[in-house]
């Protein structure tokens, strides 16, 4: 009731709105009577995941022409769209073009059309190695791979366009969402989707590093929660707010956990860590957003993970044995990747 006041008849721009976590907030501002145009290059999203209802314009946030004429027909942006952690890696110019790039066209573009409130999306990858846990909004910061710089950069800019301009923006730094819509066959999707796959195939899981680095797990649906109060709340105006559980997960812990979820014993192994798996311990404060926003989360771990293996199966989308390949060396490993 309370969003469909916020939201309802409104007109919102989602970029990134064809991706995992974009989809869910477009459904729920869907369900809430906005009148939503998701842009999306479907770089990783899919058409097939925007839900009915939105409408879809396909195109890049790097096209500064088209990112103003969307702003200027939207009063909310909810800006997503990003290249990921493992894209930025690997191309971290391209990263640059969008993460920092499309971020600058969205807010020139907000400047310009008096947008009555931008949300940005951050990533609590901007702390990198934290000095002590759990994270608080104002710890240092050191971003330690092309992606956590991108993604600061674009939080900076935000808080510089509020100061300098008065832009009314808002940004979240997420914290390893996971949850239904997260397509384990998008090559960079996190951590509990790969497992899913492996534990209902009955494979062993392979585990980059000793599985000992720990992360906060968010469900997709308190994070989207917490996005849409940072749209409407007056106090949400030029903040930066962690959005997690402040509840510290293992990999090793996860892996248990996706085990219990779907009812199968997992066997781990433990390969060789990987460049973007830098960060050993995660876990952040979210008093800011609880105490300013009354947010908190919602989903215990046990509860997403049954409502992120209750869609797995409704969707048919957990594989055979034989179509998930296995651990050995023949086969690529279902891996811990992505632990971001
Ligand atoms: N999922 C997480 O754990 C997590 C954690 C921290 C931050 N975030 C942030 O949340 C946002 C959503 O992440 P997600 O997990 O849904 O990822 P995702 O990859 O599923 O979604 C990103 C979407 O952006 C689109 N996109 C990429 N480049 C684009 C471009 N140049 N123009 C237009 N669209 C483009 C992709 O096609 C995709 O649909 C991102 O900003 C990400 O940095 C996510």
């Amino acid at each position: 009731m309370m969003l469909e006041r916020a939201f309802g008849g409104r007109r919102v721009l989602v970029t990134g709105g064809a991706g995992f976590v974009g989809s869910a907030l477009v459904r729920r501002l869907i369900e809430s009577g906005a009148r939503v145009t998701v842009l999306d290059d479907l770089f990783t999203g899919r058409r097939d995941a925007i839900p009915t209802g939105a409408e879809f314009i396909e195109g890049s946030v790097t096209d500064e022409p088209l990112v103003f004429d969307l702003v200027k027909r939207h009063t909310l942006v909810f800006h997503l769209a990003a290249r990921n952690i493992i894209a930025s890696t690997a191309n971290p110019r391209d990263d640059f073009k969008t993460n920092i790039g499309g971020t600058l066209n969205v807010l020139l573009a907000a400047r310009e059309f008096n947008t009555e409130r931008v949300v940005y999306t951050s990533s609590a990858s901007v702390y990198g190695n934290p000095r002590s846990i759990p994270i608080n909004e104002d710890d240092r910061l050191v971003p330690l791979t092309p992606y956590a710089v991108s993604k600061l950069a674009g939080e900076h800019y935000c808080v510089a366009f509020y100061e300098g301009y008065g832009l009314p923006v808002s940004v979240v730094r997420y914290s390893n969402v996971y949850g239904p819509y997260q397509r384990p066959e998008n090559p960079y999707c996190g951590v509990v989707s790969k497992f899913l796959i492996a534990a209902n195939s009955g494979q062993r899981l392979c585990i980059h590093g000793d599985g000992g680095q720990t992360r906060d797990f968010t469900f997709v649906e308190d994070a989207v929660d917490a996005t849409l109060l940072a749209a409407t709340h007056p106090r949400a105006e030029g903040e930066v707010f962690n959005v997690g559980t402040g509840v510290e997960t293992s990999v090793n812990d996860m892996a248990t956990a996706v085990g219990r979820a779907c009812g199968r014993e997992i066997v781990v192994d433990h390969i060789d860590r990987r460049d973007i798996d830098n960060i050993r311990r995660r876990v952040v404060n979210i008093e800011k957003i609880r105490h300013m926003l009354r947010w908190s989360p919602q989903t215990t771990l046990d509860r997403g993970l049954e409502a992120t293996v209750s869609w797995f199966r409704e969707t048919g989308l957990l594989p055979t044995e034989a179509q998930a390949g296995g651990c050995g060396p023949a086969a690529e490993p279902v891996s811990g990747s992505k632990v971001g």
